[in-house]
């Protein structure tokens, strides 16, 4: 049986944080289904479509598949046959947002599991958000990027 694991986000950017988690994901999946959320509620900084272009560029392994969703993750989840939804988690400052989200999604679709996991110790204080704020600011994201979103951040902030 083909295991199938959904690693849902906004990934506006990807970060090495999603990098490392999308890897540690495949140690109990045999396929990996990035999926980049179309609603993202904050206003993105990519596209939907840059964003799943840096994915691509950034996770090549064939066990790994980027699509784009719409509407609810349990919907999507069950369309591509997941059956565990993963998550990272970082900081306690993640876990009632994310203990939220995992109860409604199981209420949802009592079969899915949310797994979490916990990405490289120095990846922890690592978010999509910072790397925005910096790479804005004319800081150096290239530890905490692969080099095609540095590139990419740099075309679009124009620095
Ligand atoms: O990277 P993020 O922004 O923390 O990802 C949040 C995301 C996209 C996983 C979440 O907002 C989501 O699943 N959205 C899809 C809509 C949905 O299913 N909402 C109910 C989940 S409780």
């Amino acid at each position: 049986m083909t295991r199938v694991g959904v690693y849902p986000g906004s990934f506006d950017p990807i970060t090495k944080g999603h990098e490392d988690l999308i890897h540690r994901s495949l140690a109990f999946v045999d396929k990996l289904v990035v999926a980049v959320a179309v609603n993202v509620s904050k206003q993105p900084l990519f596209t939907l479509d840059e964003r799943v272009a840096l994915i691509k560029q950034t996770a090549r392994d064939t066990a790994i598949d980027v699509r784009a969703f719409d509407g609810l993750l349990v919907d999507f989840a069950r369309s591509v046959g997941a059956t565990v939804i993963v998550r990272g988690l970082r900081a306690v400052s993640d876990f009632e947002y994310e203990f939220q989200m995992a109860l409604m999604n199981r209420t949802l679709a009592p079969k899915l599991e949310t797994v979490f996991l916990v990405p490289a110790f120095d990846l922890t204080y690592l978010s999509s958000s910072l790397v925005r704020e910096v790479a804005r600011f004319g800081g150096d994201v290239s530890a905490l990027v692969h080099p095609a979103v540095q590139q990419a951040l740099r075309q679009k902030l124009g620095k």
